[in-house]
């Protein structure tokens, strides 16, 4: 068995270019110089035939479209199984309205998330005859597609951003924010596109991995603040950035973790130029910049 992913959107939410933002990253790709990435989302396969989406982002349309593995197959006949949802953030559950159309498929999710979803009405346009509601409790197998085995785990994430209140826990543990262990036969990867820090735990868990897909939201924890783009640090954003001592890379190392692959890139970050000292760097580390459309198999 192989397991496939394709990676649908390789942004974080906002997408790059986001509609309101001049920065650097987004005049280049408006000017044609680097390419545009779609929001967070990356498609799954066990056996090549039948597909879950971690992730719906405002985007799947468009995704969806450029991905011939996720066309329809007959009238109504999609490959498109199921879809999990890894945190409440508009950047991950916008495009479970685009799948709106009486489709059949199972939407998994933690009971904390689904009572977000069960708590905005607009949902219920994924008709509950239709779309079946699965809880998953954390650290227990479940089957995500035939062939496919996916086990959630909470990493150290916060509330979705329109929940916030007076004050914000970045680092919660709980059901708010979950990473994936994927397994098709021998095969495995980690699927962790939102991740405050790097946890003892969670250090233990990716040691020796094949495949990982992780946070790459910011190059650096001021690099909004530096871009003028307002007071938002990355942890104060529940991410952890790319650079410096507590950094992705830096936590990396030592792990012995195969295949990294930088996913949920803010369009600020500077990896996301092909020709940046930045990417340089990560790539030199052992890393690959996720881009929309990417095939990885394991
Ligand atoms: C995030 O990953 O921090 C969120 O997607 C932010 C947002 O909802 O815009
Ligand atoms: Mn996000
Ligand atoms: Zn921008």
């Amino acid at each position: 068995m192989t397991l496939r992913a394709r990676i649908l959107g390789a942004a974080a939410g906002g997408g790059l270019p986001q509609w309101n933002c001049g920065c650097e990253n987004c005049r280049l790709v408006r000017d044609g110089r680097i390419p545009a990435q779609t929001q967070s989302s990356l498609a799954v396969s066990g056996n090549g035939s039948d597909w879950a989406i971690l992730n719906a982002s405002p985007d799947i349309r468009q995704q969806m479209a450029d991905t011939p593995d996720l066309h329809p197959t007959g009238l109504r006949d999609v490959p498109l199984r199921s879809v999990l949802v890894t945190n409440g953030d508009i950047d991950h559950i916008a495009g479970l309205l685009v799948l709106r159309e009486m489709q059949d498929f199972t939407l998994f999710a933690t009971p904390e998330i689904h009572g977000v979803l069960q708590a905005n009405p607009v949902f219920d346009a994924l008709n509950p005859k239709v779309v079946m509601r699965m809880e998953i409790t954390a650290e227990t197998p479940f089957e995500l597609a035939s062939g496919l085995e996916a086990t959630l785990f909470p990493v150290p994430g916060k509330v979705p951003l329109y929940m916030e209140g007076e004050t914000v826990e970045t680092d919660l543990i709980g059901e708010q924010t979950v990473g994936v262990h994927l397994r098709a036969g021998e095969r495995d990867a980690f699927y962790i596109p939102g991740c405050a820090t790097m946890s003892a735990d969670l250090r233990d868990r990716l040691r020796g991995a094949d495949l990982v897909f992780f946070d790459g939201t910011l190059w650096r924890d001021d690099e909004m603040v530096r871009a003028g783009l307002g007071p938002k640090t990355g942890k104060r954003m529940g991410h952890m950035s790319m650079s410096g001592p507590d950094g992705s890379i830096a936590a990396f190392e030592g792990l012995d973790v195969a295949r990294r692959i930088f996913v949920h890139m803010n369009n600020t970050n500077p990896v996301l130029r092909p020709d940046s000292d930045e990417r340089r760097v990560a790539e030199a580390a052992g890393w690959t910049i996720g881009q929309d459309g990417m095939e990885i198999s394991a």
